[in-house]
């Protein structure tokens, strides 16, 4: 890899260029800029219109819309709302009597190599089946499930199965702790947990049911009276009488026919709870039809899906990615998509680009976190490096989840697609429900670092605090100043909270704001995401907010008196957690400091989940705070960064404490 100086200098000035070549351009659904061009137009100039023809040619209503877009509430938008339809039988039943009914839909890998697969008719009667057990356990259209399942075809099964009956899943991302589950269960009110006895991972098996009963043991989840369990690995687990049921008892005996239920196109398909600035995390509600058209809308225009892809987005179903482009948009799209229970460096870390191999996948999409981490061990040993595999079957690439540095995005290029390969750099988020600013593959002339273009219908802006639009060149906040079909309805429970993180007044109160910095470029006016402007990290793609973390540090009543913490830049997970801690007893010695760091780790790791657990934790008598009390942030990222304090220390109220917070642990 380049210098770090050298990394810098690409990010400052990135001027390489380089236009779909002929075999991405030739027969893309969006050829050429122009064509581009002219949807953006005809979005612009009649929203109504252009989203009335995408929504009837892209979707099954069983019952025709009659009203696109309704304003009157904004900004709580309803999109196509006397409609109705349903989301599994749209990902399904519709590909039945067509071509697709005898495709592959899942290329399944279990982690320790061994590969099912399943057609679209089969995975449709086995969705059909399962619907079955959910209703005869009493689960209604409308009713809260939770999903906690690793990667398997029966984690999208229990998706697809709930969507089949109008239940609103609300998947927990199987790393997530028995505190997390639990307070999400109690949010959502939740009747139902879905979960496996064990996941595998990278040749281990990690308990998930124990941890539904840890979570529910500890109270205030009255609401669930059923949990299901998917039988994964052959070991014990134990039973909760009279709650617990295996997949193969709830399946006994039903039907593979179950038709799908109507439900209204704003009836809520799932919450996803994501991180935010402040307080927990919050349930980002998703409606059925807008959402759905969306997934698949962004299947063809994105990915450009033709009918012999072979798709692979590697996200697990846990996070917005695997909901929107593992569990929905592929069989929305009618696509044969391989689903990988395992991790990218098991066996080794040629593993993505062995599956590539093995399963001619000509669509992959992954996130910059994996790729960096990639590019490392291939460095250090030529034998997982992607040069040992034929990768000749690969057309697309895609990134998603953080920004990709023009360096690790140049590798991506030349490495995997062998400089033959577009590379969509998707940004969207939780809340935008897919893509909102990519490159389109057969149209987009792409520069390393920037994810380039807004989709059609999508108006992205760079404004001010007040929302006035910035030129190009000058950075400022993110914002889409029309609503889209696919847009966050509410937070589950809060809607206040839902206008004010995403609607700020200041704006006008209906414009959405993303809570990401970027920047037009001065030429072309394409994107570049320059990260969070709240308290929201992203470590290897996922969200954590930091509020979130400094209250599990003190929820340690017995250490800990004061925490805060800060995010700092990591050549491979993008950001890395760091925290400052006031222990209750004083300032540790070295060897105390070593221990209770660990401690710290393991407990926050019990509180959210191991992804959260800080990288560095540093301890001090106080926190710098000005003499008005308020901890100093800015101070805190430059110390975690390791810089020279250049700041103004003038206004701190204890300047000593600086020196004890250089060491971290
Ligand atoms: C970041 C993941 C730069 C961004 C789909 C956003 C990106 C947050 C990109 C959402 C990208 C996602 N370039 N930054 N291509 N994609 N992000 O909700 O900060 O898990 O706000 O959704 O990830 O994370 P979330």
């Amino acid at each position: 890899m380049s210098s770090p100086s050298k990394n810098i200098e690409s990010v400052l000035v990135e001027s390489r260029v380089f236009p779909p070549d002929a075999r991405a351009s030739t027969g893309a659904r969006i050829a050429g800029m122009a064509a581009y061009e002219a949807l953006c137009k005809e979005a612009e100039q009649d929203p109504d219109g252009f989203w009335t023809r995408q929504a009837r040619d892209n979707m099954v209503w069983t019952k025709p819309f009659t009203r696109t877009l309704d304003e009157s509430n904004a900004p709580f938008y309803k999109w196509f709302d006397d409609g109705e339809l349903n989301a599994s039988a749209n990902c399904l039943d519709k590909h039945i009597g067509t071509p697709v009914e005898h495709k592959t839909a899942i290329i399944f890998e279990a982690d320790d190599g061994a590969v099912t697969e399943i057609t679209y008719k089969d995975l449709l009667a086995r969705v059909a089946q399962f619907a079955n057990a959910l209703k005869a356990q009493g689960i209604q259209k409308g009713d809260r499930v939770i999903v906690y399942m690793p990667m398997t075809i029966e984690g999208v099964i229990a998706m697809q199965a709930c969507a089949r009956i109008g239940a609103t899943h609300s998947v927990v991302f199987g790393g997530f702790s028995a505190k997390a589950l639990q307070e999400r269960i109690i949010d959502a009110g939740a009747v139902a947990v879905i979960t496996s006895n064990f996941q595998m991972r990278g040749g281990k098996e990690l308990p998930l049911k124990a941890i539904v009963d840890d979570g529910i043991a500890l109270g205030g989840c009255e609401s669930i009276k059923t949990v299901f369990v998917h039988e994964r690995t052959l070991s014990d687990w134990k039973r909760v009488e009279g709650r617990d049921i295996t997949f193969a008892e709830a399946l006994e005996g039903q039907g593979i026919d179950c038709p799908p239920e109507p439900v209204g196109a704003e009836h809520p398909l799932f919450i996803l709870y994501t991180s935010g600035s402040t307080g927990k995390p919050k349930g980002v509600q998703h409606s059925t039809g807008g959402y759905l058209l969306w997934a698949k809308l962004t299947m063809d225009w994105t990915f450009d899906l033709r009918p012999e892809d072979v798709f692979w987005c590697t996200a697990d179903i846990g996070w917005i990615t695997g909901h929107t482009y593992v569990a929905y948009g592929p069989l929305a799209a009618g696509a044969t998509q391989v689903v990988f229970e395992g991790i990218p460096t098991f066996p080794n870390a040629g593993r993505f680009w062995q599956m590539i191999e093995k399963h001619k996948v000509s669509i992959f999409y992954t996130a910059p976190t994996a790729i960096r981490s990639l590019i490392k061990a291939a460095e250090s040993d030529e034998k997982v490096h992607p040069k040992n595999w034929d990768l000749s079957s690969l057309r697309i690439l895609g990134s998603v989840g953080e920004p990709i540095n023009p360096e690790a995005w140049m590798w991506y290029h030349r490495n995997i697609g062998h400089e033959k390969c577009p590379i969509v750099d998707t940004f969207w988020q939780t809340e935008t429900g897919g893509h909102v600013i990519t490159p389109l593959p057969g149209a987009t002339p792409l520069v390393p670092g920037s994810c380039t273009l807004p989709l059609p219908g999508i108006a992205a802006a760079i404004v001010d605090e007040t929302g006035k639009d910035l030129p190009n060149g000058a950075g400022g906040m993110l914002v889409i100043k029309r609503p889209w079909p696919s847009m966050i309805r509410t937070i589950w429970n809060d809607p206040e909270r839902f206008k004010k993180s995403y609607f700020p007044e200041e704006m006008g109160g209906t414009i959405y704001l993303a809570g990401d910095g970027a920047v037009r470029s001065a030429d072309r006016g394409y994107f570049r995401i320059t990260g969070r402007i709240d308290d929201v990290l992203n470590v290897s793609g996922h969200r954590l907010g930091t509020m979130e973390i400094e209250s599990a540090l003190v929820a340690k009543t017995d250490l800990v008196a004061e925490a805060a913490v800060v995010g700092r830049p990591d050549d491979v997970s993008g950001e890395a957690v760091c925290a400052f801690v006031v222990l209750k007893r004083g300032r540790p010695t070295d060897a105390e400091a070593r221990q209770i760091a660990n401690e710290l780790r393991a407990w926050v790791a019990k509180e959210i989940g191991p992804i959260a657990k800080p990288k560095d934790i540093r301890f001090g008598d106080n926190l710098p705070k000005t003499r008005s009390g308020k901890i100093m942030r800015r101070l805190l990222r430059s110390i975690a960064k390791g810089e020279a304090i250049t700041q103004d220390t003038s206004t701190l109220e204890n300047p000593a404490i600086l020196e004890q917070l250089g060491q971290a642990y």
